[in-house]
């Protein structure tokens, strides 16, 4: 048994130039001397079977004040309002919220959505097809899953382009450091969103009393009672704005990063479209391959001892998802990307145990509908300069991806 303060570990620099071009080399490089990494936030588990016993391990907490101003009024006012995201609660509070709210995202809720989703991807792709080219971040995956969520969530369409300045804002959140200014700009924005979200539900218990909640997720929210137990206003504009931010930057990074893997291996995206049955092994291994959470954080309540190593309360460890998922241990050559891959064992890019991603099918059938969007329409996929590459800290994927294709699909 060894003091995790008093072992010889690797480190990792997550915050430096080389880390970013490629996370995956330094993740195999630190496994192959540890399961535990050391970096400037903490530790990293780095193994499948360690990453998902973190996940799975109620002794650890999601690392909410991890990232905010270390003192003063906005720390205080940021975690207030983060104190009843999911993410957030644990126990029995976790469990009630949950269970209320995952009905609405079983696969087979989710399914309804699907002629929607198609129709938003196609009318992306219409303008784009025929120039032949295009920024695809900028001109589809932006707007893309912000399109989806107003649909689902049942706010009008046309508040799609606040919704995404909004998220935008609320996602430097998860940079790992703020400064006095944007913190303001966030609670401003928190606020202005909250309103909108708290009027939109008042809106629509009015129309739900008249008998009519209406055929979403917001109507399905306002009436759903279990054993007597319904949602207050209050936790109804959280989960909304949970939902809101946590299937926005991310599902428009996976989609971002899945062209930018397609155009890196064109032999795989050409058998994906001689063979659409393959697309939802495609999915999955983009997920495997490149996870935009490429880890999340957390925080032991107690101390823990796990596989000879002893945490004090307080640790900071990271259950590093994107290294999990390329284990040679789990996955036979782990650094090749094969849509055809038999997967042996699930993937860990919407995490595991309690906090399991809640829109995990939503996630997989937008991107389901993408790829097989894409793959009909952009024929000759192909880089066209540079890729950008945003820091795989927080949510990771390309900033700027200029791609070519055959025009005119
Ligand atoms: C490709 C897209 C997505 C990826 C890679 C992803 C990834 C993740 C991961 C890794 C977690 C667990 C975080 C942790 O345990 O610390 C998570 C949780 C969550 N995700 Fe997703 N997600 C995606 C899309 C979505 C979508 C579309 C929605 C909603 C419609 C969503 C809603 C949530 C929520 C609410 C949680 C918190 C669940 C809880 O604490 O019980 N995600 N996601």
């Amino acid at each position: 048994m060894a003091l995790v303060s008093e072992l010889d570990l690797p480190f990792i620099e997550i915050f430096g130039d080389a880390f970013t071009a490629d996370p995956h080399q330094a993740f195999a490089e630190a496994r192959r001397h540890h399961w535990l990494a050391r970096s400037e936030v903490g530790y990293h588990a780095l193994t499948y079977a360690s990453t998902q016993a973190l996940l799975r391990d109620k002794r650890f907490r999601f690392g909410a004040e991890l990232g905010l101003p270390p003192e003063g009024q906005a720390r205080e006012a940021l975690l207030a309002r983060s104190r009843r995201n999911l993410l957030n609660l644990a126990g029995a509070d976790h469990t009630r919220l949950r269970r209320l709210v995952s009905k609405a995202f079983t696969p087979r809720a989710v399914e309804r959505f699907r002629p929607h989703v198609r129709r938003v991807i196609d009318g992306l792709l219409d303008p784009v097809c025929q120039r032949g080219h295009c920024e695809f971040v900028h001109d589809v995956t932006e707007p893309y899953p912000i399109m989806v969520i107003c649909e689902v969530l049942g706010t009008p369409t046309e508040d799609w382009k606040r919704f995404s300045v909004w998220v935008e804002i609320l996602f430097s959140r998860l940079g790992l450091s703020l400064d006095d200014e944007s913190t303001a700009l966030v609670l401003r924005t928190q606020t202005e969103l909250d309103a909108y979200l708290a009027d939109l539900v008042e809106r629509r218990r009015a129309q739900a009393e008249r008998g009519d909640p209406g055929d979403d997720l917001l109507g399905a929210l306002v009436a759903v009672e279990e054993d007597g137990d319904r949602l207050a206003t209050a936790d109804l504009v959280t989960l909304m704005d949970n939902i809101l931010s946590a299937g926005t930057d991310t599902t428009r990074n996976q989609l971002a990063t899945a062209v930018a893997l397609f155009a890196r291996h064109p032999e795989q995206f050409e058998r994906l479209r001689q063979d659409r049955s393959l697309v939802e092994g495609a999915v999955e291994e983009v997920l495997r391959f490149a996870p935009v959470v490429a880890g999340t954080l957390r925080v032991a309540t107690e101390e823990v001892e796990m596989d000879g190593v002893v945490f004090p309360e307080g640790t900071v460890v990271t259950p590093t998802m994107a290294a999990a998922n390329r284990d040679p241990d789990v996955y036979a050559d782990p650094d090749r990307f094969d849509i055809t891959r038999p997967s042996p064992e699930p993937h860990q890019a919407f995490g595991g145990g309690p906090h399991f991603c809640l829109g995990a099918s939503l996630a997989r059938l937008e991107l389901f509908e993408a790829f097989d969007a894409v793959a009909s329409r952009l024929p000759g996929l192909r880089a066209d300069g540079e890729v950008r590459w945003k820091s795989p800290v927080g949510i990771g994927g390309p900033e700027v991806l200029p791609i070519a294709f055959t025009p005119g699909h």
